[in-house]
C-alpha cells in the first residue's frame, strides 16, 4: 500500500504522521509545490519512527513522479482560511489547485482512489471527480466526520460524559447549513433529546455550524488540523482495511434524499473500494427542508465554475 498526500500544510502533514504511526500503508509520500518542505517534514517525521517504532517509510517530494503506483491520495493542497474568510472565498484558487494537483496525481497512478479534503470541500470534490475521470465511488470528501466529531465532543463537554459514548451524525454540505441530525444523536443509546434542554442542544448545533471558524479565530493564521488529520485517516484506516464503516462523507448524490450532481454530506459505507454505499436513511420533512437548503447552497456555489 502506496499512499499520497498532497499539501505539507498543517492539515496534509498531520494527516501523513498519523498514516504513518498507524502503519496504514508501507509508504506514504508528501508532495507539495513548496520546495524542501514534503522532503523536510517527511524525513523529520521518518526519523520519529525509531522511538514511535513504525516502519511505514515517509517521503517527501515536489514531483508526482514520486506518488507513481498510489492507491490512495488525500488532497489537502490549497489555501486555508483566515479570519473573515468564507470557505467560500477559496473556490477560485482553490479549484485551479485541487484541479492541476489530481490531474498530476492520475497521470502517475491512473487507478487512484482520492480523498479530498480541501475547501470549500463539496465542490472540490467535484472539481477532482471531473478532473479525474475517475467513477465517483474513488472521489470521496472528508467533512462529516470532522464536523461530527466536533458536535460529539460539545456534547461530551456540555453533559461530562466521555466522548466514546456520544453517537452523532452530521450530514449537509460543509459550510453553514449543514445538518447535525439531532434526533439519530444519542448518549449509549438515551436519545439527547432526553438529557438536554431544546435550547442547549441548539446551542451546541450553532456552535457545531461554527466549529470551523471558532478554531480560525483563535489561531489567526489558519485553520483547524488536529481534528481534521483524524477525520482522513479514519477514512482511510476504512478504505485500507475494508472496514465498511458507516461514516459521514461527501459523497456524490445520483437521486439520494431526492438530490442529484452534487456532492454533499451523506451517510456513507467506506470499504475496500472507497464509496461502497450510500446508506438512505429516513429524514422527517423539516430535516429534509434542511438537506435541501444545504444542497442548494452547493448548487449555487458549484454554479460559479466551469467544470
Ligand atoms: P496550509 O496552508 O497549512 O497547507 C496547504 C499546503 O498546500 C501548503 O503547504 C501549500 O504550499 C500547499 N499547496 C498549495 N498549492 C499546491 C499545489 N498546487 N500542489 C501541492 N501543494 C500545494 O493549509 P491547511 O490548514 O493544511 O488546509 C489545507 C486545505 O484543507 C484548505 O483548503 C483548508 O480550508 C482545507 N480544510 C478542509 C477541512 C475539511 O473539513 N474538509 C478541514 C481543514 C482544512
Ligand atoms: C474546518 O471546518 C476549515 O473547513 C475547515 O475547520
Amino acid at each position: 500500500m502506496k499512499i499520497t498526500v498532497v499539501g505539507a500544510g498543517n492539515v496534509g502533514a498531520t494527516t501523513a504522521q498519523r498514516l504513518a504511526e498507524r502503519e496504514l500503508a508501507d509508504e506514504v509520500v508528501l508532495i507539495d509545490i513548496v520546495e524542501g518542505l514534503p522532503q523536510g517534514k517527511a524525513l523529520d517525521m521518518y526519523e520519529s519512527a525509531p522511538v514511535l517504532g513504525f516502519d511505514t517509510k515517509v517521503t517527501g517530494a515536489n514531483d508526482y513522479t514520486a506518488t507513481a503506483g498510489s492507491q490512495i491520495a488525500v488532497i489537502t493542497a490549497g489555501l486555508a482560511r483566515k479570519p473573515g474568510m468564507s470557505r467560500d472565498d477559496l473556490l477560485q484558487k482553490n479549484s485551479a489547485i485541487v484541479g492541476g494537483v489530481t490531474e498530476q496525481l492520475l497521470a502517475h497512478s491512473p487507478d487512484v482512489l482520492l480523498i479530498v479534503v480541501s475547501n470549500p470541500l463539496d465542490i472540490m470534490c467535484s472539481v477532482a471527480l471531473a478532473r479525474s475521470g475517475l467513477p465517483s465511488t474513488k472521489v470521496i470528501g472528508m467533512a462529516g466526520i470532522l464536523d461530527t466529531a466536533r458536535f460529539r465532543s460539545f456534547i461530551a463537554m456540555e453533559l461530562e460524559v466521555s466522548v466514546r459514548d456520544i453517537q452523532a451524525m452530521v450530514l449537509g454540505g460543509h459550510g453553514d447549513s449543514m445538518v447535525p441530525l439531532v434526533r439519530y444523536t444519542t448518549v449509549s443509546g438515551i436519545p439527547l433529546d432526553d438529557l438536554l434542554s431544546a435550547e442547549r442542544v441548539e446551542a451546541l448545533v450553532d456552535r457545531t455550524r461554527k466549529g470551523g471558524i471558532e478554531i480560525v479565530n483563535y489561531l489567526k493564521t489558519g485553520s483547524a488540523y488536529y481534528a481534521p488529520s483524524a477525520a482522513a485517516a479514519e477514512m482511510v484506516e476504512a478504505i485500507v482495511y475494508n472496514q465498511r464503516r458507516l461514516l459521514p462523507c461527501s459523497a456524490l448524490l445520483n437521486g439520494e434524499f431526492g438530490l442529484e450532481g452534487i456532492y454533499m454530506g451523506v451517510p456513507c459505507i467506506l470499504g475496500r473500494g472507497g464509496l461502497e454505499q450510500i446508506m438512505e436513511i429516513d429524514v422527517t420533512p423539516e430535516e429534509q427542508a434542511a438537506l435541501q437548503k444545504s444542497a442548494t447552497a452547493i448548487k449555487s456555489t458549484l454554479s460559479q465554475l466551469k467544470l
